[in-house]
């Protein structure tokens, strides 16, 4: 920095400006989801009280450099500190972090309406599985897919994450049940992840079904992705977890501990889809086990949310799946805020049970269905989500250090987030420092 002589007038016009790659600004709020300011960069999670603070800079500004967030701070102190190539005016909006994802099933062939229909029409999820629908039917329809087809359904997927605001995605295999079609599915995550703006975090589920040539072998079958499918995966370094479905209808406690121990043995992190549907005790497994998240818990018990406390296992809460699945019941969200868990919340997207790929519209069912504050939904969206995600980097908030993910929308503040319910309103993405969408007549 020049000093600046004596009566002299804007400090800009003395100072030499420090380059960066581009400056967003003119927000009306820049939501930093970063209340301890003032501490060193953390990608701690934010539990109790702290998750309601969405730590809102007034008329903020950030400045951005080598994929990284430089400074946030007022729009009038970065354009005194800070010159760049590029700078978007954010025209009065709201910026945030951009959205985490930490689950999500995007490789699938074909859509699964018609059961949506069945379910409004008064049938229900089991009575459909095991009626040879749900995760078989995607089972059928991926494993008789071309891969040029997948890998395109799969790019249009990751696009429409990216325009709903989503940088970074926790993303599952799960409907190909033998090994060669789980290795496709994480290959083509691989593939797409590498190629595409949105950064992809890849979970093997070989263990979402028993796979139906193992219908009358299911030790068999756990023996297969035990023994198998997860060594593969870990020799390949295809996946960083591995998930269970533990739950009615699914795996067995028994029969998921024998999953997830061998993933451990791998050196996998451990998810698990627990107790959606009935009380069976998965989400003390997932405690008992270490893993890094229980997902679902519409059903979990005051046990339950204790084990995960003690264990810091994270709850991945999935309202969009209630709301699809039409279970009018849903995880308690407020009692595990107040156990002190760092609840984070996720779009569940799958062709079966919740074909939404929006985290905004998350936020608007986590405020209405579960409780939930805006700010303790976009903190569970955000940073919380990140915190489960292996990606590099601190991301989720916006603060100097952290990954420069963040998004534009058309609000005058975040509260919209909640309040408005069917309109999309991302108007520009950043993801790495870069704009990698924005809403057509927005730049
Ligand atoms: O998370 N619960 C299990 N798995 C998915 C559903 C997948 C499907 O029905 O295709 C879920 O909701
Ligand atoms: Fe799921």
């Amino acid at each position: 920095m020049g000093t600046m002589p004596p009566g002299s007038g804007h400090a800009e016009d003395w100072c030499v400006k420090e380059q960066v790659d581009l400056i967003v600004n003119d927000a009306a709020e820049v939501v930093t989801v970063a209340p301890d300011r003032d501490s060193p960069l953390d990608g701690r999670p934010l539990t109790g009280p702290e998750m309601d603070d969405p730590a809102v800079l007034p008329g903020g500004a950030l400045a951005m450099r080598a994929g990284q967030i430089v400074a946030v701070d007022t729009s009038e102190r970065i354009a005194a500190r800070f010159e760049a190539p590029a700078v978007c005016s954010a025209r009065g909006g709201t910026v945030i972090p951009g959205l985490c994802d930490p689950h999500t099933h995007p490789v699938f062939d074909a859509t699964r309406e018609g059961e949506f229909d069945m379910r409004a029409r008064g049938g229900t999820y089991l009575e459909i599985t095991r009626a040879g629908g749900g995760i078989f039917s995607s089972v059928r329809s991926l494993r008789e897919a071309p891969v040029e087809r997948l890998r395109t359904r799969l790019v249009e997927r990751c696009d429409r994450f990216l325009a709903c605001g989503t940088t970074s995605i926790e993303a599952k295999s799960g409907y190909g049940l033998d090994l060669a079609t789980e290795l496709l599915a994480l290959e083509l995550l691989a593939e797409v992840g590498a190629a595409h703006a949105l950064d992809i975090d890849p979970t093997c589920l070989a263990a979402h079904q028993i796979a139906p040539e193992y219908k009358h072998d299911r030790a068999g079958y756990v023996r297969l992705v035990a023994e198998q499918i997860l060594p593969e995966v870990a020799r390949r370094g295809l996946a960083r977890s591995a998930d269970v479905f533990c739950d009615e209808g699914a795996y067995t406690v028994d029969e998921a501990r024998t999953v997830l121990a061998a993933a451990r043995d791998l050196g996998l992190a451990l998810r698990v889809h627990a107790d959606e549907l009935a009380p069976v005790g998965a989400a003390e497994l997932a405690a008992s086990m270490g893993a890094q998240t229980a997902d679902h818990l519409v059903k979990i018990t005051p046990a339950g949310i204790e084990a995960m406390g003690r264990a810091g296992t994270a709850p991945v809460l999935l309202p969009a799946t209630c709301f699809s699945l039409r279970l009018r019941e849903y995880a308690p969200a407020r009692d595990m805020i107040d156990a002190g868990l760092a609840v984070t919340l996720a779009t569940d997207y799958n062709p079966g049970t919740s074909y939404c790929p929006s985290m905004i519209t998350v936020v608007s069912l986590a405020c209405g269905l579960l409780g939930m504050t805006v700010a303790e939904a976009l903190t569970a969206s955000t940073r919380n989500a990140a915190a489960t995600l292996g990606l590099p980097g601190v991301r989720g908030q916006l603060k100097a250090g952290a990954v420069a993910d963040l998004v534009i929308l058309d609000v005058s503040n975040h509260l919209f987030l909640g309040y408005q319910v069917g309109w999309n309103p991302v108007a520009a993405v950043i993801k790495g420092g870069r704009v990698a969408w924005m809403r057509h007549g927005f730049g």
